[in-house]
């Protein structure tokens, strides 16, 4: 028996569904090859390349194969790349973050020569480079802030000598923002943009990460520099100040579990909103997959078009060069 013999009234929400075409029609969010950033490890002195244990499907790369994945990341059609130095040597001036020959200041340069249209963003941060494993300078056992701010302007300005379009403090001192400004500004860098990792919480899904960057903490932890994950309004002082100190766009890290965090910030302010989905959301997917539990490429395209649909106006994901493989191969 139809409903209409019984003259139920109420909305037919599956004749928009009915269909692939329809769907499509009515299809609010997507992504492109245009939203998303390639994060890339290069490892200093190393020749090759070597998977990261902990990251199945991403690298460590020598500077030679490294250029080599510029050349076939640029053939695919990805728009940019944010990249992490691994450094021979650390000391607790973090000296190789900002020396003018070092791994990314030379990656920037080669990546630059193999394609000078690919946008190149760098991490900057001083946690790779110093033996303690902490995002600014370790005097006595404490992460001290202003003295910090002078080595992190240093780096991002080392960057955008050697090319960068776009520097990334992800420390999360205070007032590193207005301190690369001044320091880009007054050195000939006024078009480098910065994208803040303005609201960077203290979280457990960077564990991969840290085994891939060699940047665990040797003491202590992150939680008092990075954001308690419980706060969300916290974001907004974060987030207000880093706009006022002269950041061009903002990012939410880590991506999944704070997805409310970047629809507030696209809500409130009028610049770019990044979110980066970071190395453990990346490893579960992974992990997963690789039993056969999930289907990867369904699961990954959902995540993406979630991040769309939360507010991102781009994303930073470890699954960018297979979703610019997947874009070449079918509509999404
Ligand atoms: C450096 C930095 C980290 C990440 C990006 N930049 C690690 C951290 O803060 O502990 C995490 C990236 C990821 O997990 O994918 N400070």
């Amino acid at each position: 028996m139809s409903a209409a013999m019984y003259e139920l009234k109420f909305r037919r929400h599956r004749r928009l569904r009915r269909t692939e075409a329809v769907r499509r029609l009515v299809r609010e969010h997507s992504y492109t090859v245009d939203d998303l950033i390639y994060p890339m490890f290069v490892c200093e002195g190393l020749t090759g390349r070597e998977e990261i244990p902990s990251m199945p499907g991403m690298y460590h790369f020598g500077l030679d194969e490294f250029r080599r994945e510029i050349v076939e990341l640029s053939a695919l059609g990805v728009l940019g790349i944010i990249l992490f130095g691994i450094p021979a040597e650390k000391d607790e001036w973090s000296t190789s973050a900002y020396a003018e020959r070092g791994v990314v200041q030379e990656a920037i340069r080669a990546a630059k020569a193999e394609n000078p249209h690919l946008l190149v963003m760098t991490d900057v941060c001083l946690c790779q480079y110093n033996p303690f494993g902490h995002c600014g300078l370790v005097r006595d056992g404490v992460i001290v802030n202003d003295e910090s701010l002078a080595l992190i302007a240093r780096t991002a300005v080392s960057h955008a000598e050697a090319g960068a379009d776009v520097v990334a403090p992800s420390d999360m001192m205070d007032g590193r923002v207005a301190a690369i400004r001044r320091a880009l500004d007054e050195q000939g860098f006024a078009d480098v943009a910065i994208l803040s990792y303005a609201v960077k919480y203290a979280s457990a899904f960077y564990g991969p990460f840290r085994e891939a960057a060699h940047s665990a903490p040797a003491f202590g932890d992150r939680r008092t520099y990075q954001m308690d994950p419980a706060n969300a309004r916290e974001a907004l002082r974060e987030a207000a100040s880093d706009l006022e100190e002269g950041a061009d766009m903002l990012m939410v890290k880590p991506a999944l579990s704070y997805m409310d965090v970047t629809r507030t910030l696209k809500d409130r302010y009028p610049v770019p909103v990044a979110t980066y989905n970071v190395s453990g959301e990346y490893s579960m997917v992974k992990a997963a997959a690789l039993r056969g539990w999930i289907d990867e490429r369904a699961v990954v395209t959902e995540m993406l078009v979630s991040f769309k649909r939360a507010g991102a106006d781009f994303i930073l994901t470890y699954h960018a060069k297979d979703a610019a493989r997947w874009a070449r191969s079918a509509s999404i």
